[in-house]
């Protein structure tokens, strides 16, 4: 069987610099080896986004995120997750065969709950319909980052408890968890994170995004001073990300050697960083001034990601018995 790989985007937010090297950027090299298949995962949204106005604003904002950086609709399958409400018919089947003490053990359930979000039957069921979404289309690979593994296995129990109830039905999916991709650190040097508030955005505005990063709050050497820690400064390590490799280097040997301070440091790390997404934010530009395109893109995929969808409904149907 080919490889078909399927991810969801959760439209709950601005993305970062940490989203784009640990997953846009992977997804996006991904279209060149097999048949590829993303969507906007509105209806996960639902809960814990109660602002309908913010939901379809981030949903158009991932959309366009996604596109600018290189989504190329030409070679991928690219929708909103509520274009198909099967995945939703999808949900009540699967969950019919999902045992309670399944979803009790769900890490994201217990973390979520945990965090004060005051738990609905949706957050509780969030498992399921992430595996309907990865059933409904025969995917065979998911690329997720850690957090999202225990879903996963959750994906293949309930994918085999269907194929041994009601026969053959579902593929059963591959994890593909990316250990190598490196955990981008934060303006503060933890993991970037949006609950830690320490992102830097892919796109925004010029003026704030200088601004967030000249406030990088770095330690009290002097311009002067050798710094033989160079590398690990947070503000290096992202730079690393951004600037050529021989660039990065004759920083990093300035800094070693004294004379180059911090403040150079971090003009330096947003050239390098405003540069590189130069491109795509052109691109980013054009496509927000063609919204129709866009509609229509998302649109297009959802038609693909229909027609698989139908096929595979309709099968999971008859083998129960109510078709
Ligand atoms: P956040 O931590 O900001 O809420 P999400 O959990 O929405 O980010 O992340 C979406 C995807 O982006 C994750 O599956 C992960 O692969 C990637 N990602 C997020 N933050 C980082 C990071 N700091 N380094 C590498 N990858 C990241
Ligand atoms: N739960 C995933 C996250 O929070 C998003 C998601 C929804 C997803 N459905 C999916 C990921 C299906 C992979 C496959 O990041």
């Amino acid at each position: 069987m080919a490889t078909r790989t399927l991810t969801g985007i959760t439209p709950s937010g601005t993305l970062h610099v940490g989203n784009y090297f640990g997953a846009m950027r992977p997804a996006i090299a991904a279209q060149d080896l097999g048949e590829c298949y993303y969507f906007i995962a509105d209806y996960h949204s639902l809960t814990t986004v109660f602002d309908p106005a913010e939901r379809r604003a981030n949903t158009l904002g991932i959309a366009l995120d996604w596109l600018a950086c290189g989504l190329d609709p030409a070679r991928s399958v690219f929708w909103r997750q509520s274009d198909v409400p099967e995945v939703c018919e999808l949900t009540w089947l699967l969950g019919t065969l999902t045992p309670m003490g399944l979803l009790e053990r769900a890490h994201s359930y217990k973390d979520k709950t945990a965090k004060g979000i005051a738990p609905n039957f949706g957050l509780f069921a969030y498992p399921v319909l992430m595996a309907a979404d990865i059933l409904l289309y025969d995917t065979t690979v998911v690329p997720v980052g850690k957090d999202q593994k225990q879903h996963l296995e959750m994906t293949r129990d309930i994918a085999i408890k269907f194929n041994q109830t009601y026969g053959e039905t579902f593929v059963v999916p591959e994890p593909s968890i990316a250990e190598e991709v490196a955990v981008i650190p934060g303006l503060d040097g933890q993991k970037m994170s949006k609950s830690y508030g320490n992102t830097l955005e892919i796109f925004g505005e010029e003026k704030k995004l200088r601004k967030k990063i000249m406030s990088i709050v770095m330690d009290s050497r002097s311009r002067e001073e050798p710094k033989p820690d160079a590398d690990q400064l947070p503000a290096s390590q992202l730079l690393k990300f951004f600037a050529p490799a021989d660039v990065y280097e004759d920083i990093m040997n300035q800094l070693r050697a004294g004379g180059y301070g911090y403040g150079d440091l971090k003009k330096a790390l947003f050239e390098h960083y405003w540069e590189f997404y130069r491109e795509a934010r052109e691109r980013r530009t054009e496509l927000s001034a063609n919204l129709d395109h866009v509609e229509s893109v998302l649109k297009d995929g959802a038609a693909k990601a229909h027609a698989v969808a139908r096929d595979v409904i309709d099968r999971a149907r008859r083998n129960c018995g109510i078709a």
